[in-house]
């Protein structure tokens, strides 16, 4: 069974601590941070300082997810922010792995993320040591997009490579993830399922967290 990860950026940025503490008591163990720095993608959210405000007030696992040019520069920043997980993009970053070795260095889970585009062989190489990959079903930027159908197949095969490698990576979709269709994706692989708009336009959150569980029961 998949784990859900909402995705703040649909979320009330104005009260974020009144909406962590919701998600916690809905039952939710992880969250999704979008960080995005105006460069890689053409929005712009929220920085370290935004995430460590957050940290004292909740146990969720912060799964961060840096939309950032060049991410290894800020590593350490996230880290110390309260970072549990931190995903990078492969696009972003020209020594990628020297960004996720630091990333597990300073006690964080490391992961990649891979544009719809951007082929799995950017990651083959980097698997054994990948807390996980993040598939994204639409272009980085927005919440609220449709899911990129050639994306499913994409982590099937994703998962095959792990597979194949006998490594232990995790899968996590991120955008796009409807009741609709996470059921396939979950069936596809992935351990993680990131929603926003699917999720946070949808409260109370304990029950739309109950129907994305049943609708991927329903494999
Ligand atoms: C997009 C972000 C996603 C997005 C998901 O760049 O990485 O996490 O917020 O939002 P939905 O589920 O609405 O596509
Ligand atoms: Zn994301």
């Amino acid at each position: 069974m998949p784990v859900l990860s909402p995705s703040l950026l649909s979320a009330d940025f104005g009260c974020l601590a009144r909406e962590l503490a919701a998600l916690e008591e809905a039952g939710l163990s992880w969250v999704h941070w979008d960080v995005m720095d105006g460069m890689f993608v053409p929005n712009i959210t929220i920085g370290p300082a935004v995430i460590a405000s957050c940290r004292k007030d909740t146990n969720l696992f912060f799964d961060v997810h840096l939309m950032v040019e060049r991410p290894g520069r800020f590593i350490g920043q996230f880290v110390d922010a309260g970072a549990d997980l931190i995903c990078v993009h492969a696009e972003a970053e020209t020594h990628l792995e020297r960004t996720v070795s630091e990333i597990a260095r300073l006690g964080a889970r490391s992961a990649v993320a891979l544009n719809p585009h951007t082929p799995l062989a950017m990651v083959e190489y980097l698997l054994p040591q990948l807390y996980m990959v993040l598939v994204m079903g639409v272009n980085p930027g927005f919440g609220g997009q449709k899911f990129i159908p050639f994306c499913l197949e994409k982590t099937r095969r994703l998962k095959e490579m792990i597979i194949a490698q006998d490594a232990a990576t995790l899968i996590e979709i991120d955008g796009g993830v409807t009741l609709e269709n996470a059921s396939s994706l979950s069936a596809a692989g992935a351990d993680i399922l990131v929603s926003g708009s699917a999720f946070f336009a949808f409260p109370p959150y304990r029950q739309r967290h109950e129907a994305f569980m049943a609708a991927v029961a329903k494999q």
